[in-house]
């Protein structure tokens, strides 16, 4: 019996988790996996609630479960309070309380949005790789840090600082995702100029001795910028730090296309994962039945393969979901400028989705 805590959180949040819990749940059934379902608040509608936008009782409740899918956190209305008490400052919170290390950001393209990026066909055509982002150390939190001024000069220092056990346990990540995809980690540096990228090359190969079946290679993190856009179906999985992963995750969404397809996971150790759309809150469209679930969908299939450990399952919603969009059917967010075709909305776009699943 698993527990999954959901925290769907403001704007468009509970729309899309909705959905997403429903897949989970018919995926749960067809292959034996129990599931225990919690609901809890973060983000405003905690605030409101509570005065909080995250409490220790909710953190404790997600360290006793197997894994948390979360919606999206923010709006306008909490736009005016104190940075310690607005909704991002859940997010923050929860991510580092929990010890998320390892943010994943996968960047396929179905088949059938191909035309949607901003790139080629062909050069966008079967594109799948994942970014895997070390989320807790480096550069962002390294000491020394902070402004100081001297003879009237002012400067500012930050770090990057990294050790090799948190070197060695997001390579590890990134080996065992390999084996879930296609057996390749190309690591990605600056070992040209930076100690931290030596160091970084090193670990990753002496870790990659546990992997022998997963093939490793090493890039510049500039070049790989630029075979991004240049040749990106070469990548399959990419690990790198902090810094670099923030950069390339964003770039490689872009060449994904739609922010209403992208899912994410953030892992701590011993398989517990924290699941979630990468797109926020959008209060633009919140409440209207107009939010595209898949996301929120496709975040279920990275929690069903990684902290449920069931590929299979994983597989089967992810080949739902574009046979869902083969078939045409398109939310508001995926129609390309002036596509005639008919929209349908969060609820409706979920209810398709299970009809495959239960057609497969
Ligand atoms: P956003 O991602 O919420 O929206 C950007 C644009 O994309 C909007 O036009 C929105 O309607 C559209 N969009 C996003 N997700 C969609 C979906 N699933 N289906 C259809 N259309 C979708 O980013 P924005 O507008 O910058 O931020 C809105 C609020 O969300 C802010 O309060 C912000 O702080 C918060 N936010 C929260 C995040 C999180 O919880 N992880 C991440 C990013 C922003
Ligand atoms: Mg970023």
């Amino acid at each position: 019996m698993y527990r999954i805590v959901l925290l769907a959180g403001d704007g468009i949040g509970p729309e899309v988790v909705r959905e997403a819990r429903r897949v989970l749940e018919a995926c749960a059934t067809r292959h034996d996996l129990e599931l225990e379902f919690v609901d809890e608040l973060i983000g405003g509608i905690s605030i409101d609630t509570h005065g909080t936008p995250l409490r220790d009782e909710v953190v404790a409740l997600c360290r006793e479960s197997r894994a948390v899918l979360l919606g999206a956190v923010g709006g306008p209305a909490w736009d005016d309070l104190a940075v310690d008490v607005r909704p991002e400052k859940g997010l923050l919170e929860i991510r580092k309380r929990l010890g998320l290390f390892a943010n994943l950001r996968p960047a396929s393209v179905i088949p059938a949005l191909v035309e949607a990026s901003t790139l080629r066909p062909e050069v966008v055509r079967g594109i799948d790789l994942l970014v895997v982002r070390e989320l807790t150390g480096g550069l962002y939190f390294g000491e020394p840090k902070g402004r100081s001024e001297v003879g009237g000069v002012r400067r500012a220092v930050n770090s990057m600082v990294y050790d090799e056990d948190e070197v060695a346990r997001i390579s590890r990540v990134a080996f065992q995702q390999a084996r879930l995809r296609r057996g390749h980690v190309t690591h990605v540096h600056k070992a040209n100029v930076l100690e931290v990228s030596q160091l970084w090359m090193e670990v990753v190969e002496e870790v990659a001795k546990d992997y022998p079946d997963v093939e490793l290679a090493h890039q510049l993190v500039d070049s790989c910028a630029m075979l991004l856009v240049k040749d990106p179906r070469r990548f399959d999985v990419i690990v790198t730090s902090n810094l670099f992963g923030d950069i390339l995750s964003d770039e490689a969404a872009q060449i994904a296309g739609s922010l209403g397809m992208l899912p994410s996971a953030s892992l701590a150790s011993g398989g517990f994962g924290l699941y979630e759309p990468v797109h926020g809150s959008a209060p633009d469209i919140a409440g209207q039945d107009r939010a595209n679930p898949l996301a929120a969908v496709l975040s279920v299939a990275m929690l069903l393969e990684t902290s449920l450990e069931c590929a299979a399952a994983a597989a089967q919603l992810r080949e739902a979901v574009s046979r869902v969009l083969a078939d045409g059917h398109r939310t508001a967010d995926l129609l390309l400028e002036g596509e005639q075709r008919e929209v349908v909305g969060c609820r409706a776009m979920g209810d398709l989705v299970l009809q495959k699943l239960a057609g497969q």
